[in-house]
């Protein structure tokens, strides 16, 4: 029987077309993110957004004046005792910011609430009647700018006023100049940056840029702050200073932990699970809601769920009579499974760990992500210590005190060598039938695979995977492979 099961397709994707740069601005682009799962939608980044969509829409109209360089000998010293510091003759080598030049961006806030991301986004969806751009990182940028300024030294002399000079190369180069984390930690940089940044504007540049702070918060407690408050002013008088009063973190949300599964069960089991299921489930709605799912006319309760994770402690998937159909069923319905407070299941719970087994074949099988938290390492969890032991002794192949410090040895590597357990548990005669410890064997290998970061990451769509693209190549196979499965 063959069945298509739509169940995986996540919501409607925006089909990619082709596009001239002017058709797609920041808001777009940012709607084309969220829709396609690279990005969340975020009130506070959205404000931002219209910002930087209005700016772009004015830099479509934008046509700045040729750059024209001061002569090198309007950039000498006048004989005056101040030099070019403050002296009225020296302002005049810098000429006026125009009027209509368009109003630059300043946007600051908390760390990881998406300034960079946001400021990127508006560089990529620049209209094409920007002739020349530039996004670099702010120290960078002043690194460059001291290089420039020392050759203009070497070539025309120490006592040249080059920052006039040096801006005009650089607006030469870039209409509109991107800084990231722009900062002034350095009393060389505070000197030179008002009459850099408004040497630069006068030329037409627009500036947008990022920070960790506000203006007036920039090269606090530096030395000579007062001849840097112009600089502020500045920024202040020809940018739009705007905060991202984001209370996201995004660096903060849950990366996979390190490992999916977690033993005992401690204090840090729980939220072994509730990072796991932020991580898995839906970031923003993580509080876990119930559902039920239908299979064969019988119902499934799957107490909590969030996106597409379901989370069942063992006592409720495993520990009603439930079977393959039943477990087939969830593959279909979720991505991803929590299985908490796992008990280890001696030679007495036979039933529970055959279950138990049967639930991580089909979650192998369906390329379903599994979390656990057991109360032993995943080694003795079909098998105890002491089981383990007695049989290795039976049937060992060496004898006495050497097998059991070679038991003790393995115990004590459980967790982290599990191929080498597992071949040893091959050879124990634990179990009867060859069927029921390969199955043993099986699980535990397959445990293993499911725990690599490889399989947890696959079809996530994380951006360094291949965002949108490779989580919906990952959503075909999976539907694919459930349909094979019927
Ligand atoms: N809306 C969002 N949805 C998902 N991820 C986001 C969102 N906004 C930002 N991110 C991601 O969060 C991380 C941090 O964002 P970003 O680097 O832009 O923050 P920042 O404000 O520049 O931080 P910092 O002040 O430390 O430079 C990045 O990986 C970014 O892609
Ligand atoms: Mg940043």
């Amino acid at each position: 029987m063959s069945r298509k099961y739509t169940v995986y397709i996540r919501g409607a994707l925006p089909v990619e077309s082709t596009r001239s740069p002017d058709d797609v601005g920041p808001i777009q682009e940012y709607d084309r993110r969220v829709a396609a799962g690279r990005l969340r939608e975020d009130e506070h980044q959205r404000g931002i957004i219209q910002s930087l969509q209005h700016l772009r829409d004015e830099l479509a109209h934008y046509r700045s004046q040729p750059v024209i360089h001061p002569t090198l000998e309007s950039l000498k010293p006048t004989k005056s005792l101040f030099g070019w510091f403050g002296s009225k003759t020296k302002a005049s080598v810098i000429e006026d910011i125009p009027n209509h030049l368009p109003r630059g961006l300043y946007l600051y806030g908390d760390v990881g609430s998406g300034k960079t991301m946001l400021m990127d986004l508006f560089y990529d969806t620049l209209p094409s009647a920007v002739k020349s751009k530039t996004r670099i990182h702010f120290l960078n940028f002043m690194q460059d700018v001291h290089k420039r300024l020392h050759r203009m030294k070497m070539e025309h002399g120490n006592d040249i006023d080059a920052v006039p000079f040096v801006a005009a190369d650089i607006a030469e180069q870039a209409n509109v100049l991107c800084f990231d984390e722009f900062q002034c930690t350095d009393v060389a940089d505070a000197m030179i940056l008002r009459r850099l940044l408004e040497s630069l504007m006068s030329h037409g540049v627009v500036l947008v840029t990022t920070s960790n702070r506000h203006p007036d918060e920039l090269y606090k407690n530096g030395i000579q702050r007062e001849s840097f408050i112009p600089a502020i002013n500045l920024l202040k008088a020809r940018l739009h200073v705007i905060n991202l009063d984001s209370p996201t973190d995004y660096r903060k949300i849950p990366r996979p932990p390190s490992g999916v599964y977690h033993t005992p069960l401690d204090s840090h089991a729980a939220s072994h699970v509730e990072k796991w299921l932020r991580f898995l489930g839906d970031p923003e709605n993580p509080e876990p809601h119930p559902e039920t799912q239908k299979v064969w006319g019988r119902e499934i309760h799957v107490p909590r769920v969030s996106g597409r994770c379901a989370w069942f402690t063992f006592q409720e998937l495993i520990g009603r009579a439930t079977g393959a159909a039943d477990y087939i069923e969830l593959m279909r319905s979720y991505d991803a499974f929590i299985v908490s407070d796992i008990p280890g299941m001696t030679f007495r719970e036979r039933d529970l760990a055959r279950r138990f087994i049967t639930f991580i074949d089909a979650v192998y099988e369906s390329h379903a992500k599994l979390v656990l938290t057991t109360a032993v390492p995943l080694t003795q969890l079909f098998i105890s210590p002491d089981e383990l032991h007695h049989s290795l002794r039976k049937g060992g192949t060496s004898g006495g005190s050497e097998n059991d410090e070679s038991v003790s040895h393995a115990m004590q590597h459980m967790m982290e060598d599990m191929d080498v357990n597992i071949e040893k548990l091959e050879e124990s005669d634990m179990f009867s039938g060859d069927e029921e410890r390969f199955a043993f064997v099986r699980a535990l290998s397959r445990l293993s695979e499911m725990s690599s970061k490889e399989w947890v990451e696959r079809g996530m769509g994380l951006e360094s995977k291949g965002g949108k693209k490779e989580k919906d190549e990952w959503t075909k196979v999976r539907s694919r492979q459930m349909e094979d499965s019927m």
